[in-house]
C-alpha cells in the first residue's frame, strides 16, 4: 500500500478518498450529461471511426484504447480529445506498451527485488518510463485545471467532472473547518490511479469479447440475430435495451470471466491477525487475491470452465443468470471502484458495435491468438481484424 492516491492508500485517507470518488462516479450516474450519455458520445465517435478505415484490416485495440481512454478524460477531466492530438496519442501509445511489455514485469509484482537485477529483463524500467509518460499528461492537464476549479464560484454543476468536484468538495470541508485528506496530491494520485485502472480493464475486456467470438461459431451471428430484433438500426443501443439484450448480456459475462482481467485483484495487506480454518494470518502481511482460481474452476463452472460459453449465464427460457461466484471486480470493501461504470462501457460499447459491424479475421481458418499477456491485467495478444459494415445504406454515421 501507498500512502496516497484511492487505489493505493489505506485507513481513514483511502476512507474519505474511496467515498468522494463514489459519490462522483454516482453523480455522474444522474443527470443530463449522464455517465451513459457520455459514454454514447465516444462510442458513437468510436464506431464511426471504425466505419472510416471502410473494412481495413486494422489493430482493433488501437482504437478501444483512444474511445476508451477518452471516456476517462471526459468523466475525470472533464474533456475527451480528438483522436489526432499528438498529446493524447503519446499517452495512448504508452498505454499500450505499458499492456505489451506486461507479461515480463508480472514477475515483478510479487518478487519486488527483482528490479534490481542489472539491465531490464522483466521489462519493468520500460513500463516505469512509459507510465512516466502517462503520468506527465494527468498532471499537465489537472495543473492546467486547477486555477479554473479553484475558484468554486466558477464551477457549476451542470458542467461536472471529478476534479471539479473533488475540488469543491475539499474547499466546503476546509471553509468548516473539518479535517480533510481531500488534497491537491491527493486529487492527482487518485486521477492517476482511476485513469490507470479505467483503462486497459475495459480496452482489453472488448478485444477479448472480439477474440472470443472469432473462436467460436455462431456467436456473433447469434449477438446480431438479438440486436436486429430488440434494437433494429435505425438508433444506437442505449442502456434502456440493456433488458432486452439476455445473450449479449451472457457474452459479456463469460468474457470477463473467461478472460480473468484481473487474475489477482490488487495486492491487499491484513490490518489485523486473522484466522481462516487452520492457518493464521499475521497482522501486516501482503495478500493476493486469487481472483482467477473462482473464475476457472471447474467445480463451479463445470467441466468445460475454460471454454466461452456464454449459455452459462442464461437459465432454460434465455434469461440472464446472476451468479455469485462471478466476481471479475473482486469483493469486499475494496471491490473496484468503477464496476457500475465498467459495465455502462462494455454494454454500450459491445452493442454498438456489433449493430453495425461484423468482425471478422483475417485468416478465417486461423484466428488471432487467445494467448495472453498477464501483468496486473490480462491483456491480449495484438491482432488484427476487419470490421465490415453490416448495413451500410441504412446506418450511415449520420443516422446513428
Ligand atoms: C472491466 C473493467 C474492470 C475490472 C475487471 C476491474 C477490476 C478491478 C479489481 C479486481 C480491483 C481490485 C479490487 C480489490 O482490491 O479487491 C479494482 C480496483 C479498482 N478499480 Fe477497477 N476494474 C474495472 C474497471 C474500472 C474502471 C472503469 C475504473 C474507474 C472508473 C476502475 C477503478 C478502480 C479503482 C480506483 C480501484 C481501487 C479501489 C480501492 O482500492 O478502493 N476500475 N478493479
Amino acid at each position: 500500500m501507498g500512502d496516497s492516491g484511492v487505489a493505493f492508500s489505506s485507513g481513514p485517507l483511502w476512507k474519505e478518498l474511496r467515498m468522494t470518488t463514489l459519490q462522483i462516479l454516482r453523480k455522474f450516474g444522474r443527470g443530463s450529461s449522464s455517465l451513459a450519455e457520455k459514454i454514447q458520445e465516444e462510442v458513437n465517435c468510436f464506431v464511426n471511426k471504425l466505419a472510416e478505415q471502410k473494412g481495413e484490416v486494422i489493430d482493433l485495440q488501437h482504437y478501444t484504447h483512444v474511445s476508451v481512454s477518452n471516456v476517462i478524460c471526459s468523466i475525470i477531466l472533464g474533456k475527451r480529445f480528438s483522436y489526432e492530438d499528438s498529446r493524447f496519442k503519446s499517452t495512448v501509445e504508452s498505454l499500450t506498451r505499458i499492456a505489451e511489455n506486461a507479461r515480463g514485469a508480472a514477475a515483478i509484482n510479487f518478487l519486488p527485488f527483482l528490479k534490481y537485477l542489472p539491465g531490464d529483463m522483466f521489462q519493468a524500467k520500460k513500463i516505469q518510463r512509459n507510465w512516466a509518460n502517462v503520468k506527465d499528461m494527468i498532471v499537465e492537464i489537472i495543473s492546467e485545471m486547477i486555477p479554473d476549479t479553484a475558484d468554486t464560484q466558477s464551477t457549476t454543476e451542470s458542467a461536472p467532472n471529478y476534479i471539479s468536484f473533488y475540488r469543491r468538495r475539499q474547499q466546503e470541508k476546509v471553509k468548516k473547518g473539518k479535517r480533510t485528506y481531500l488534497d491537491d496530491e491527493n486529487l492527482k494520485k487518485s486521477v492517476i490511479d482511476l485513469f490507470g485502472a479505467g483503462t486497459e480493464t475495459v480496452s482489453s475486456t472488448i478485444a477479448w469479447c472480439v477474440l472470443f467470438i472469432l473462436h467460436s461459431t455462431d456467436v456473433q451471428k447469434k449477438v446480431h440475430a438479438e440486436l436486429d430484433r430488440e434494437v433494429g438500426q435505425e438508433r444506437q443501443p442505449t442502456m434502456e435495451d440493456q433488458a432486452r439484450l439476455p445473450y449479449l448480456g451472457a457474452v459479456i459475462k463469460e468474457t470477463q470471466r473467461l478472460a480473468s482481467i484481473v487474475p489477482f485483484s490488487l495486492l491487499h495487506k491484513t490490518s489485523e491477525e486473522i484466522a481462516i480454518h487452520d492457518f493464521v494470518i499475521p497482522k501486516g502481511t501482503t495478500v493476493i487475491p486469487n481472483l482467477d482460481s473462482v473464475l476457472h474452476d471447474p467445480k463451479i463452472w463445470g467441466y468445460d470452465a475454460d471454454r466461452f460459453n456464454p449459455g452459462r449465464f442464461l437459465d432454460k427460457d434465455g434469461s440472464l443468470l446472476q451468479r455469485e461466484e462471478f466476481l471479475p471486480f473482486s469483493i469486499g470493501p475494496r471491490l473496484c471502484v468503477g464496476e457500475a461504470m465498467a459495465k455502462v462501457e462494455l454494454f454500450i460499447f459491445t452493442s454498438s458495435m456489433f449493430q453495425r459491424f461484423e468482425i471478422l479475421a483475417t485468416e478465417t481458418l486461423n484466428p488471432p491468438s487467445l494467448k495472453p499477456n498477464i501483468g496486473i491485467t490480462s491483456v491480449p495478444e495484438s491482432f488484427r481484424v476487419l470490421c465490415r459494415e453490416r448495413f451500410k445504406d441504412n446506418l450511415s454515421p449520420q443516422n446513428v
